[in-house]
């Protein structure tokens, strides 16, 4: 069921993909062996799903690795240079275009990669990067970056810092809320070290 979803998107998003020739593409290649690798990931299998995953990378230039949570109908179109992370979520029917970074910051231990919502269009160049949140029904504006920035549902997001300049279909220049883990670890540091102590330093 998940491949059918994952081959009806390739049909769905590329117009350029006739009959089989879905089977022509890195980006399918790379979903079917993540699929695999995911599987031997989750029965806890030492050293195989990385090795398979680095086979892949070496063969279509996608880097996905095993223990990454990839949801059904997911396409990567072209497919080069593409890196998804190990705690990276993503949610059914998304599209990636080659380039895209789903990335840490290498400050984060355990949840450290971004997780994305359903239906989410990720441009070409795009990097985000950290434990960030992006809602449903969003669009990621090619060599977009968005670094612990959370972005909200039906959103059009653009730039370098990404900015919404769409919500909800109007047109909007409004800037992406810090994550949540960002605002907790604020919050944090205000509560051991309160403004007023801070500024006696
Ligand atoms: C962002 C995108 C998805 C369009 O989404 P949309 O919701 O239809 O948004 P719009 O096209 O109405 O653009 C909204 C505004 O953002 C600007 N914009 C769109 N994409 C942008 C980008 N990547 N970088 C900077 N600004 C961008 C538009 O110029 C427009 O600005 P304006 O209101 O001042 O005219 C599309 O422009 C995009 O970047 N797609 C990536 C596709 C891709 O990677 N293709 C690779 C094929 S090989």
């Amino acid at each position: 069921m998940t491949l059918l979803r994952d081959i009806k998107a390739i049909q769905r998003n590329d117009p350029a993909a006739r009959s089989i020739e879905f089977l022509l593409y890195s980006g399918f290649h790379a979903i079917l062996i993540h699929r695999f690798t995911h599987l031997l990931w989750k029965c806890k299998i030492p050293l195989i799903p990385r090795l398979l995953s680095q086979i892949a990378r070496f063969l279509t230039g996608i880097e996905i690795h095993p223990g990454a949570k990839i949801g059904k109908g997911f396409f990567i179109d072209h497919g080069m240079g593409v890196v998804i992370g190990e705690t990276t979520e993503i949610g059914d029917d998304c599209v990636l275009f080659h380039n895209v970074t789903l990335g840490g910051t290498g400050k984060h231990k355990g949840k450290r990669h971004p997780t994305i919502g359903k239906n989410v269009m990720i441009g070409t160049g795009a990097i985000l990067l950290g434990p960030i949140k992006v809602g449903n029904n969003v669009r990621i504006g090619a060599n977009t970056f968005i670094l612990m920035q959370d972005v909200p549902d039906n959103t059009t997001v653009v730039g370098t810092p990404g900015k919404i300049v769409k919500m909800n279909g109007k047109s909007v220049s409004i800037k992406l809320p810090p994550s949540k883990v960002r605002q907790t670890n604020a919050a944090k540091r205000n509560r051991l070290y309160p403004l007023d102590s801070r500024m006696e330093l």
